[in-house]
């Protein structure tokens, strides 16, 4: 399975911590944003990974990962301009993918918990089109937000909608398969002016071929002010049950 990262986007919602500086570049209780969704994907026992840059200090992205050798990782970077939303990013990275399954995890995604290596194997090798972890979070508005049938079977995904139709959310990590390129192409752009993951995610609930398991572990975005502080308390609380590594150090020059 091949990796993506996505690091673009414009981060006005952190203004001013982003006016001069790429979101992921900040700090993370002891490590820069990013270093935890590069993680993420090298749990799961991935090897290459795309990241998709974009927005501010694209060059200190590239300076602070370098090859990704020094997270036993093998890294390539592709430029994404504008910021046309989470499946115009993903769509960037079609020629790297080439004919394997892909996770793509967002750049400001934090998880402490089981490492996810099971969830990738049991995609690749299961029938479905693609996938997501569902969390329940107090302020779905904010997110993507999963509607349930009686049965508690996923019928569909709404972009922040005003009125959530239940507390459930699909974080950001999706896996997906080359066919998603071909529905990224033909997706029209949301009210907002992005191309959207759960316009894809929808696609596959429509053909009933999307995994979706709750995460069973402790999950952060750090898209906000107050969300960002939140993510660091749980690195910070992981840490001190000793379940966060070291931080990697500075790449080899
Ligand atoms: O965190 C989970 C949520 O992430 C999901 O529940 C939503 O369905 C999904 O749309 C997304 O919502 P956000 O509003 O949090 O997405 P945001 O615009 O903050 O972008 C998430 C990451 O993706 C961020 O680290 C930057 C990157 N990105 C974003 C855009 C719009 C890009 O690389 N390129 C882009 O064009």
């Amino acid at each position: 399975m091949k990796g993506i990262v996505l690091a673009g986007g414009t981060a006005t919602r952190l203004y001013p911590l982003t006016i001069v500086t790429n979101k992921h570049l900040l700090p993370i209780y002891d490590r820069p944003m990013i270093y935890y969704p590069i993680e993420t994907l090298a749990g799961m026992g991935i090897r290459e990974v795309m990241v998709i840059v974009g927005g501010k200090s694209v060059g200190d992205v590239v300076e602070l990962l370098a090859d990704g050798a020094h997270f036993g990782l093998d890294l390539t970077y592709r430029y994404q301009r504008g910021a046309l939303g989470i499946a115009h990013a993903i769509g960037l990275a079609r020629d790297f993918v080439g004919d394997e399954a892909f996770c793509c995890v967002l750049g400001d995604n934090i998880l402490r918990g089981p490492a996810l290596e099971p969830v990738a194997r049991e995609f690749e090798a299961g029938p479905w089109g693609a996938g997501t972890l569902l969390y329940r979070v107090p302020d779905p508005e904010r997110f993507g937000v999963a509607e349930l049938d009686a049965a508690g079977r996923v019928v569909g995904f709404e972009e922040k909608p005003t009125q959530p139709k239940s507390d459930l959310i699909p974080i950001g990590v999706y896996f997906l398969r080359p066919d998603a390129f071909d529905v990224i192409e033909h997706l029209a752009p949301s009210g907002r002016g992005e191309f959207e993951i759960t316009d894809v995610l929808n696609h596959y609930v429509a053909d009933g071929r999307l995994h979706a398991p709750v995460y069973d572990g402790q999950w952060a975005d750090a898209g906000t002010v107050a969300s960002l502080l939140r993510a660091a308390e749980l690195a910070a609380s992981d840490d001190a049950e000793g379940r966060l590594a070291p931080p990697t150090q500075r790449p080899d020059r």
